[in-house]
């Protein structure tokens, strides 16, 4: 029982919390593409004492006593993602995604450098040049984007902006890019220009190890990652890279820019690269794949226009534009969550509304994989989302469309009915 556990003894009002947030997990349907459901595993892991010990430094070069067992889980850490990825090098201290990236750019480059980096507007990610970020502020980034027709990443113009530019850096990846990433033509432009590729898989690194994507690891001289996505780590970051940049990416994280390692996120990490080298977990990544493209399927045979024209990976884009010119992004969103549907309305390509409005909702199916959905509630699913839209202004069907969410998220439940959220 909840009331009995030394967190509701400690922090009654905090116990409430985070059980009302498991409640909110399970009774909607989760389908932001950055987010996923841990296992009961994974919150063992990163719950543990290790939250108690520093270690500042790598394993064997510590600045304090008592490390010996800490330099076991993170070099399992190590070991396990160099062998699930394939890379020379690997440093998993990264406290996110952004942290990554920031220790991969100042391991390499020197402020004001140029780099060519996917434009927030077009998929990219706030880390990737935007000017109210670091990265936006600290280096010249040029923004390149999709063809407008196909709303496929523009290589011709990667091309052009790489030989006019001449980056220092080219970064491929992205937050909102719902198509194979053709790691291939980067390496080629990169190599033209003699630029360093860094290939940022925040959001696919888990269809990367599941082989359900290509991997980027045979062309990038570095890779940086999120772990707490499709690939249902921990929250943290990564970074892979070949032996060259393996000393200059290891002081770019500790002492440059992080302090201390965060071992129980570690541990964490070194189990989800154990999870995620299993045939199960391939079998994951593959259903992932086929949920979004059948959700996205079923959405555009209701007449919703997908980004790109489909998904080859866990999410994509709608345009909100195609179901009713007023519709907003924003609307949209606040809609479903109210419905039992929550996604994050986002951008898209030349998309005339501004951020925090928006033309166009994200959807990822991660998370719904996790909780056990497959292709038949795909289909329900994408089919009630744009009906939900469509007879907004008609509380009858809206009532019976709630009905129809909530009894699918009952069906297929993240987490047991009386889980309390964290033991
Ligand atoms: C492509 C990409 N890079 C980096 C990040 C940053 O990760 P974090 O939120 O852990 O800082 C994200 C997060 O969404 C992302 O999509």
């Amino acid at each position: 029982m909840t009331d009995m556990t030394p967190l509701a003894e400690a922090d009654p009002s905090l116990a409430a919390l985070i059980a009302k947030d498991a409640h909110r997990q399970r009774s909607k349907i989760q389908l932001i593409a950055s987010e996923n459901f841990v296992s009961r595993a994974m919150m063992e892991a990163v719950g543990s004492v290790l939250a108690n010990k520093y270690s500042e430094g790598y394993p064997g070069r510590r600045y304090y006593e008592g490390c010996e067992v800490i330099d076991e889980i993170e070099n399992l850490a190590i070991d396990r993602a160099k062998s699930l990825f394939g890379s020379d090098h690997a440093n998993v201290q990264p406290h996110s995604g952004s942290q990554a990236n920031m220790a991969a750019y100042l391991a390499v480059l020197k402020p004001g450098d140029t780099v060519l980096g996917m434009r927030l507007d077009q998929g990219g990610h706030l880390t990737h040049g935007s000017p109210v970020n670091f990265s936006g502020q600290l280096f010249n980034f040029i923004g390149y984007g999709l063809d407008e027709e196909s709303e496929l990443i523009d290589f011709d113009n990667v091309r052009a902006l790489a030989l006019e530019h001449k980056p220092k850096m080219i970064v491929a990846g992205s937050s909102a890019y719902s198509k194979i990433i053709d790691w291939g033509e980067f390496k080629k432009i990169a190599d033209e220009v003699g630029a360093i590729l860094l290939t940022d898989i925040a959001h696919i690194i888990g269809l990367i190890a599941g082989g359900a994507h290509p991997s980027p690891v045979p062309y990038a001289d570095i890779v940086t990652a999120t772990t707490h996505k499709a690939l249902r780590g921990p929250r943290g970051g990564l970074i892979l890279c070949t032996d060259e940049y393996a000393k200059a990416i290891d002081k770019a994280v500790f002492p440059y820019s992080q302090g201390g390692a965060i071992n129980h996120q570690i541990a964490g990490k070194a189990l989800c690269f154990k999870q995620a080298a299993t045939p199960e977990f391939s079998a994951y990544a593959h259903q992932i794949v086929r949920n979004a493209s059948v959700l996205a399927d079923a959405m555009a045979g209701a007449g919703a226009r997908i980004v790109s024209g489909g998904t080859d990976n866990h999410m994509f884009l709608a345009d909100m534009r195609s179901i009713d010119e007023e519709l907003t992004g924003k609307e949209a969103a606040t809609l479903l969550d109210e419905m039992g549907v929550t996604v994050n309305r986002n951008s898209i390509p030349l998309d005339p509304r501004s951020p925090f409005v928006t033309s166009g909702i994200r959807m990822g199916t991660a998370a719904v994989t996790t909780a056990g959905m497959k292709q038949e509630q795909m289909v329900t699913l994408g089919n009630a989302v744009v009906e939900i839209l469509r007879k907004r202004h008609d509380p009858a069907v809206l009532s019976q469309l709630r009905d129809r969410v909530s009894e699918l998220a009952a069906q297929f439940p993240a987490y047991p009915v009386d889980f309390n959220g964290y033991v």
